[in-house]
């Protein structure tokens, strides 16, 4: 099969890989249909993390069951299903609670080394009841693609940032996770919803679904729209030391900052004191993407969470080097992109 993987050069490539096999009885493979970049996949072109051996990229995708182990009772072959993008191992204490994060064996992300890439043919997915979901009707594929991690993720975000009723949200980052998050304050009862981007196109996009738009830096600007008091909530969707910093600096004394963008190895250096003396509350959050499903599923089909102008493209497979620096140029035309095989 052809699959996309990212080299220590860091160029992105289309190999031959050979088919995934079935990965145990209670797993399946997922011929896939389509597939998303997201900025996790990007953190490898940014050098954030070493890589050694080619990684098959990619976390989000759909498709449909192709083969199922003998232990798999809820799908069957020629299912039209999502993957969730954060794997657990579907039967202990911290999966029943459909968080795969909290899996006791540590949960693994596709395309990372660990697990195969989803932007490829074929996918194999272990325990397949616990991590597909059959796409409910009224659910499009770009819904569908969203669900698998960044609706999840904006949405967990926003869940955990304490957001009051009527409450001021500060969401640094308006790149998909950051403009899902900002739809998911906005959903959740938040009166006001700042998006901080240098991208311009990016806060337009923000300001069309309903936010205010600020350009980087963050925290003056927060501070200023504010009157000096600060966010409710702030959520960093960004995972760097100046969106942790300006998340800590706009978030009013009380309030929550709510980080799910990914950090690079090195140590942050966290001013506690700071935060003990200003009472903040601070969550890091990896997608509890299962957990999700059955609030944002109804929203999603009630329309009462809309997350359409997300996607802005798609590129076959095959052209998965242009996607690439497509969504790493973070240019005008582009937010977040589909690769279908
Ligand atoms: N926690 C999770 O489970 C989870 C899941 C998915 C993605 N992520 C992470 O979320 C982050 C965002 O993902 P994405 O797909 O939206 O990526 P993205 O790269 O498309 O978006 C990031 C945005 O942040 C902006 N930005 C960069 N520096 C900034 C700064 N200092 N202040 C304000 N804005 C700044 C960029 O212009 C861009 O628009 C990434 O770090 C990604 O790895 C986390
Ligand atoms: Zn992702
Ligand atoms: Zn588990």
């Amino acid at each position: 099969m052809r699959a996309v993987v990212i080299d220590s050069e860091r160029a992105v490539q289309v190999v031959d890989r050979p088919d995934p096999a079935l990965p145990g009885p209670d797993g399946a493979v997922v011929q896939v249909s389509s597939a998303a970049i997201c900025g996790s996949d990007l953190h490898f072109l940014e050098g954030h993390y070493p890589i050694d051996q080619p990684v098959s990229v990619g976390h989000e995708a759909v498709g449909t069951v192709v083969e199922t182990g003998s232990e798999v009772g809820r799908f069957t072959v020629g299912d039209t299903v999502l993957v969730s993008s954060v794997s657990g191992c579907g039967h202990c204490a911290g999966c029943r609670t459909q968080d795969p994060v909290r899996c006791v064996r540590g949960p693994q992300i596709f395309g990372s080394g660990l697990l195969g890439g989803a932007q490829a043919e074929y996918l194999a997915v272990p325990a397949a009841d616990f991590q597909l979901l059959a796409i409910p009707d009224g659910i499009d594929t770009e819904q569908a693609l969203l669900l698998t991690d960044n609706l999840a993720t904006g949405w967990a975000a926003a869940r955990r940032a304490d957001i009051p009723l009527g409450g001021t949200v500060a969401v640094i980052g308006g790149g998909a996770v950051g403009q899902c998050a900002l739809r998911s304050a906005l959903c959740l009862g938040a009166a006001r919803v700042f998006v901080v981007d240098p991208v311009p196109a990016r806060r337009g996009r923000a300001v069309d679904a309903g936010a205010h738009a600020l350009d980087a830096p963050g925290a003056q600007a927060v501070l200023d729209v504010t009157s000096g008091l600060g966010a409710d909530s702030v959520i960093d969707a960004v995972g760097s030391d100046s969106s942790l910093d300006d998340a800590l600096a706009s978030v009013r004394t009380g309030g929550t900052v709510s980080v799910v963008g990914v950090h690079d190895l090195a140590p942050y250096p966290l001013p506690a004191l700071v935060c003990l003396l200003r009472s903040l509350t601070i969550r890091w959050t990896t997608a509890p993407v299962q957990q999700t499903w059955p609030e944002l599923i109804p929203l999603l089909q009630a329309g009462r969470l809309d997350v359409a102008g997300i996607f802005t493209g798609a590129f076959t497979l095959d052209d998965a080097a242009q996607a690439y620096s497509a969504a790493f140029s973070r240019d005008a035309k582009h937010l977040k992109i589909q690769l279908t095989p």
